[in-house]
């Protein structure tokens, strides 16, 4: 078992964009499965193109919602949603389809909020649940500080839109050093069975003039390896995750099934392609290789938007059955471990689930993988 693995992907920090680069990595030493996650995007840590109805207010991330709501009634909406969004059934379906970790984002305030902040609190026992869930059914859980105060990004997915404020007060730093604690503290407990393989430190931090700069970050960084190093020896500090998906940069509709009304057989076939290129450039495909594999971002969305949502694949097709069978793959890999694009593959006629490559039928997908990885860089919502 490795003592520490270091997470980083410099061009992402270097970046101020959402990068989508796989999860890199050294010393997996002695290990270990290849990591082929999935997010819990949008449960936690609310955003309204993930769960609309929620944000019918139109409040645009969960400060304002809450701050519209008070916190008594936001309490209780989110309870509903907390206890509903993702159920044991949803970890069954995940482990089912070949995934074996999940990547569950946490906001600073499900440990620590003052009354003057409009979150409310109570997302931790849905935590432990789904960390337990994730025991029972043989997955490995990454923690990720999703939000933290001031926010790291100006983003929704940071809880609130606006100015990067974290690195502007040092009790920011310090608050979020707490929860890093705490994370790692009550995780690492022989109860969880160590379940709990990683804390990631921040999520998708804003490095700009406008946020960040790179000393800044790093010292952070530091400070907060050191604390999760101090409440255990084994827990993997991870630096970045990249997170990917079948996004391209045409923003879909988030607040309804429209999005999803071409499912031709064109529109499935490249999906595929798309995926499985991805998954090929993402995977670790021989010894000395940095990445240790990734995490899909995400398993669901309210109205499953297809590019975002890994369910809506495996039930239309477009992505495999078993991702950890390769044998439920349809792109023939290269040596150099890219898919053969050139490959002659057509989806089937009607989506559905496929356990297999189908027979080679007409195709005329022959877009070069590097040029699908370029556009991949950048999201969108
Ligand atoms: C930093 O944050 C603390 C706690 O929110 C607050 O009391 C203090 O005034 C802030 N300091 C500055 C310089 O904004
Ligand atoms: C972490 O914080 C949660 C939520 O406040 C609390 O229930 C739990 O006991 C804390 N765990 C540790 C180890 O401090
Ligand atoms: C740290 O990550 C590596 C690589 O995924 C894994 O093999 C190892 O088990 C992790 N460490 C712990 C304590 O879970
Ligand atoms: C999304 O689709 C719904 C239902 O058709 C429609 O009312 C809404 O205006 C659409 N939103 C956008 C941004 O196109
Ligand atoms: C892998 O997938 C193939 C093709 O669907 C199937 O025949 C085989 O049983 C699967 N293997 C495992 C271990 O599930
Ligand atoms: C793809 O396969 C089909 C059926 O085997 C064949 O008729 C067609 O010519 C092939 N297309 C290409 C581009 O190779």
């Amino acid at each position: 078992m490795s003592r520490s693995s270091y997470v980083w992907v410099d061009a992402c920090l270097l970046s101020i964009l959402f990068l989508v680069i796989g999860v890199s990595c050294q010393d997996a030493a002695g290990s270990s499965e290849v990591i082929r996650g999935v997010n819990l995007g949008g449960w936690l840590v609310t955003e309204p193109w993930i769960s609309p109805s929620l944000y019918s207010s139109g409040a645009d991330d969960e400060w304002s919602l809450c701050n519209g709501l008070g916190k008594r009634s936001c309490s209780s909406v989110l309870q509903s949603h907390w206890e509903s969004f993702f159920t044991r059934d949803d970890i069954v379906d995940i482990k089912a389809a070949g995934l074996n970790s999940l990547r569950i984002p946490v906001g600073y305030w499900a440990v620590d909020v003052t009354d003057f902040e409009p979150y409310v609190t109570g997302q931790y026992p849905y935590l432990i649940r789904a960390v337990n869930w994730a025991r029972e059914l043989g997955l490995t859980v990454l923690i990720d500080l999703h939000g933290a105060p001031g926010s790291q990004n100006g983003q929704d997915n940071s809880g609130l839109i606006g100015p990067v404020l974290f690195q502007t007060n040092t009790s920011n730093g310090d608050r979020s050093l707490n929860v890093l604690r705490n994370l790692t503290e009550e995780f690492s407990r022989d109860i969880y069975g160590g379940v709990v393989t990683g804390i990631e430190l921040l999520n998708e931090p804003r490095l700009s003039s406008m946020g960040f700069t790179m000393g800044q970050l790093t010292s952070f960084y530091t400070a907060g390896s050191s604390v999760i190093r101090a409440a255990s020896n084994t827990v993997n500090v991870t630096f970045h995750v990249g997170e990917w998906s079948l996004e391209t940069g045409t923003a879909p509709n988030t607040t309804s099934s429209r999005q999803n009304r071409d499912n031709g057989q064109a529109k499935r076939t490249w999906m595929r392609l798309m995926f499985e290129a991805q998954l090929a450039a993402y995977s670790p495909n021989g010894p000395g290789q940095r990445s240790i594999g990734w995490y899909y971002w995400t398993w669901k969305t309210e109205y499953d938007i297809d590019t975002w949502s890994y369910r809506r694949g495996v039930e239309q097709g477009y992505i495999p059955s078993d991702v950890s069978n390769s044998s439920t793959l349809a792109f023939p890999r290269l040596a150099n471990g890219c898919v053969d694009s050139n490959f002659n593959y057509t989806a089937p006629a009607r989506p559905g689930r496929t356990s297999a490559a189908t027979p080679a039928r007409p195709c005329t997908v022959g877009a070069p993988i590097t040029s699908i990885l370029g556009v991949l860089a950048i999201f969108v919502l």
